[in-house]
């Protein structure tokens, strides 16, 4: 073959390379860092709730599936699928009967292999929820420990003979859950179950439970999901006799479950539930970065919103200054809202009572003592403050996860129990029921009334409007994507002279970017120094391309809750 030829083909296999979809991540800057997580945009959805393809009430994989465009649009990297698994459903699938199952009401095997497909095809990762400290009392492992004392089973969860003296502690669900030791008729024992009574914990101390537990985990990845959102993490991993206040944690347990996943699938990622500070989670993501790789930040949180309501962001900077230090592989995952209560346990009394005070007033908007059960848009109310919050959120120094329909701004239904409030089905459109189902009677009423009535509030009107909360995440995810010094940078708080002002400047490999917001409803003013670099030319990315100039002299106007970020030029 002569060289010219050989020349030809390599010029055509290149192009043929570079014309391949590439995966989303891979199509990221070449500055980006290589980790697929490190700036990735996760969307975290309930099957039951999204869509109903097949008009019994129920959401299932098939919706699932026909909604993966809209997800695909709106630039979500990742899909965190909340527990799928056969349920009774006494705590919104958490307490599971079978870990190898999908729940039939959601779909088949089939169609949940259908929907990996086609999610991978878009180039969408899959991480499933994963609850491995818990099952259901009514699995059958539970049912035969309390049956026969003598199997296997019996020494999966965690016995004792007499009533533990601290029974009465350690309850995550204070207010409904009395005890976290229950007497069992059966065996005339007591079982742990850090959550509800029909969660009992199992015994991680037990070789078979761990080994158990990676099987899981290598069944789950063989059928192709990206990672696990690991549920409860401390609690898995706790030693339960050792008080339930403050129990001895098995850490090594979380590097053996690492070492389980990577086996399997190198680059596949743990993302791990535990409100911790910032010194406990050294452990979590293990000191060389060995044990978990991503973390929810519910630190940063609970000063986020203490600073929303203050209108001051100095605690949330201290916040995240305590955070600042994370192996090279690790990654926060910071959120507004989830599916569970706005956590404010670690405010102090005056701190928590702000914030009810100005986000969930009312008793029944509050819950276990410590957080309110709404969502996003009616607690904050006012559609500059969310779209600042949101601003905030993709800016963070790592990734943004956002819930199903807080991307439209739903609101709650506080008629429901518990943290069902914020579990209601997905608003697509104004034919009844949202568009989530056909069916006349649906898993969970849909929001047919108020201010967040699917017939003000859902997809098809936002998406069709410019000027919509929907459209403006949508901006915000597509930024974030061009800008991987946010996730992947160095970072760093700036003063800017003004107490109500949070600026934040990412540098990476040459790209810099700093980020403003306005924590006060009142307008203000500012100017930013940086310290090697005044006078710096900067691009406006959001609302228009004005070019400024950052340095001391140059004052920097914001409206109330106003918000901008800049990029060098
Ligand atoms: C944390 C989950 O987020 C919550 O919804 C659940 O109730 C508990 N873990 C128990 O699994």
């Amino acid at each position: 073959m002569g060289l010219k030829l050989k020349g030809y083909i390599a010029v055509i296999f290149i192009l043929f390379i570079c014309g391949c979809k590439q995966s989303k991540d891979q199509a990221a800057s070449p500055d980006a860092v290589p980790e697929w997580y490190t700036n990735a945009f996760i969307y975290n959805l309930d099957v039951e709730t999204f869509k109903d393809s097949n008009g019994d009430g129920t959401g299932d994989f098939n919706g699932l599936t026909q909604k993966l465009g809209y997800l695909d649009t709106l630039g979500v990297d990742v899909i965190w699928l909340a527990p799928f698994q056969p349920t009774p459903n006494g705590d919104d699938g958490y307490d599971e009967t079978d870990y190898y199952g999908i729940d039939k009401k959601l779909g088949t095997d089939k169609d949940f292999q259908d929907f990996m497909a086609a999610a991978k095809k878009k180039g969408i990762r899959v991480i499933m929820d994963l609850v491995l400290n818990h099952t259901s009392s009514a699995h059958e492992w539970f049912k035969i420990a309390r049956a026969d004392t003598a199997s296997k089973y019996h020494s999966w969860y965690v016995w004792s003979d007499k009533k533990p003296g601290d029974a009465n502690k350690g309850m995550v669900f204070p207010g409904v859950q009395t005890e976290t030791w229950t007497y069992d008729e059966a065996t005339r024992k007591y079982y742990f179950h850090r959550f509800y009574d029909f969660e009992p914990d199992l015994n991680y101390e037990n070789q078979q439970v761990r080994d158990m537990a990676a099987d899981v985990l290598r069944f789950w990845l063989k059928k192709g999901v990206d990672g696990f959102r690991l549920d409860a993490v401390p609690f898995i991993i706790d030693l339960p006799k050792t008080g339930s206040a403050n129990p001895k944690h098995l850490f090594n347990i979380l590097t053996s479950l690492r070492k389980t996943v990577q086996a399997v699938k190198p680059d596949a990622v743990l993302l791990g539930e535990a409100n911790v500070t910032a010194e406990e989670n050294k452990d979590f993501f293990g000191q060389d970065g060995s044990r978990i790789q991503m973390m929810f930040n519910f630190y940063v949180n609970q000063y986020l919103f203490y600073s929303l309501a203050k209108e001051d962001p100095e605690s949330l900077k201290k916040a995240l200054e305590e955070f600042r230090q994370k192996p090279a592989t690790a990654q926060w995952a910071f959120f507004l809202r989830n599916h569970d209560e706005v956590d404010l346990a670690r405010l102090s009394k005056s701190q928590r009572s702000l914030v009810f005070e100005k986000f969930g007033p009312e008793s029944n908007m509050q819950i276990y003592d410590r957080g309110i059960r709404r969502r996003l848009a009616p607690m904050l109310a006012d559609p500059v403050l969310i779209r600042m919050s949101y601003s905030l959120l993709f800016s963070f120094p790592g990734a943004p996860v956002i819930r199903y329909g807080e991307e439209i701004g739903m609101g709650d239904d506080l008629t429901l129990q518990e943290r069902l409030s914020v579990r209601t089905p997905m608003q697509w459109d104004h034919s009844p029921n949202s568009g989530f189902s056909t069916n006349r009677i649906t898993v969970r009423p849909v929001i047919s009334y108020g201010n967040y009535t699917y017939r003000k509030v859902n997809v098809a009107d936002e998406s069709a409007d410019k000027n919509s909360l929907l459209t403006f995440i949508k901006e915000l995810a597509a930024l974030r994507k061009l800008h991987p010094e946010i996730g992947g940078g160095k970072w760093k708080i700036l003063d800017a002279g003004n107490s109500n002002i949070m600026a934040i400047q990412y540098l990476l490999k040459g790209r810099q970017l700093i980020a403003v917001h306005n924590f006060s409803k009142a307008p203000q003013q500012f100017s930013l120094s940086l310290s090697d670099a005044d006078g710096t030319a900067f691009k406006q990315l959001i609302g228009g391309s004005k070019e400024i100039q950052i340095s001391k002299d140059q004052k920097i106007q914001l409206k109330g809750y106003g918000f901008q970020w800049y990029s060098a030029k």
